[in-house]
């Protein structure tokens, strides 16, 4: 007599989970099988067609084309459902008065140019002048020496620098700097611009027949690296983020859900004159001065550091 179909799927479940029960590493023994009995689940209870099933496979292999060095459709895919934000917040969960861990996004590079304080990072960059300053600072508010920033934005055109000419112009609005004695940092480059989401791939596919929001609002992106030579008992979780610009469009629909209210900040507009750090400006300009608040690493046991 033939299984009852509720049955059978149940048996093949039961099958999947106990080939997969045997993985040696305890930890992608313990994703796998989650990942396997919630997929099931999906699609016992979605029940696509084959054809529909086929379609979803075409639409990872239209991701996987356009992946490669300096371009992941993947994670651009993850930020779109919100999957990136979930995983920070699960993953890296803060206390009240640390910093908000955000997507790294597409356009991190990891060898960007180093700067002293003070430089100015815009390079070939165009857009209204910009000063930004703060303190890298650790949850119980003492000053993080050492610490190294990472920079990187968009110009006037919502462009980033890889997407630019960056053989003929080189990397611009992107920089590394050492937070000082007192965690203080600063530095000058050009206003951010909001800028889309690339749809020319899956991502594209994705949103273009659903929610219709492919845009970023205007922001800089920061990633912060604690501090060598720490014990383990005080060292420092890295942070990456993103400070928006206050009032820039989009803030209320990201479109990788990134924006967090501590997150957003005040790009004030200054008249010309004398800036922050003693430089004449002939032209108005604005300032953005913003603290990171690192925590410790996570204990074991322990939800916040
Ligand atoms: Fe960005």
């Amino acid at each position: 007599m033939d299984q009852d179909p509720t049955q059978a799927q149940e048996t093949l479940l039961a099958e999947v989970l106990d080939r997969f029960a045997t993985t040696p590493d305890p930890r992608l023994r313990q994703l796998l099988l989650a990942l396997i009995r919630h997929l099931h689940e999906f699609v016992r209870e979605s029940r696509p067609t084959w054809q529909e099933w086929e379609a979803a496979m075409a639409f990872c292999a239209r991701a996987a084309a356009v992946t490669g060095p300096g371009r992941n459709e993947f994670i651009a895919l993850s930020d779109a459902v919100g999957l990136t934000m979930q995983v920070l917040a699960s993953s890296q969960p803060k206390p009240p008065g640390a910093t908000i861990p955000t997507l790294i996004g597409p356009f991190h590079l990891a060898n960007a140019p180093w700067f002293p304080n003070g430089a100015d990072i815009a390079g070939a960059a165009q857009g209204e002048r910009l000063h930004v300053s703060g303190r890298v600072l650790d949850i119980a508010g003492e000053p993080v020496a050492g610490a190294i920033l990472s920079v990187w934005h968009s110009d006037e055109r919502g462009l980033y620098d890889v997407q630019d000419d960056p053989a003929a112009k080189g990397l611009w609005a992107r920089g590394r700097l050492r937070s000082t004695q007192d965690g203080g940092f600063a530095f000058w480059t050009v206003m951010p611009a909001a800028y889309p989401a690339p749809m020319d791939a899956a991502l594209g596919d994705l949103i273009g027949s659903t929610t219709r929001m492919h845009w970023r609002p205007a922001h800089l992106h920061v990633a912060i690296e604690a501090p060598e030579n720490q014990t383990a008992e005080t060292e420092l979780e890295g942070l990456t983020t993103h400070v928006f610009v206050r009032g820039s469009p989009y803030l209320d629909q990201d479109f990788a859900f990134g924006v967090r209210p501590g997150l957003v900040a005040d790009f004030t507009l200054q008249p010309p004159g004398i800036a922050p750090d003693g430089r004449v400006m002939a032209e108005p300009y604005r300032t953005l001065t913003f603290d990171f608040v690192l925590t410790r690493k996570r204990q074991a046991g322990s939800p916040f550091p």
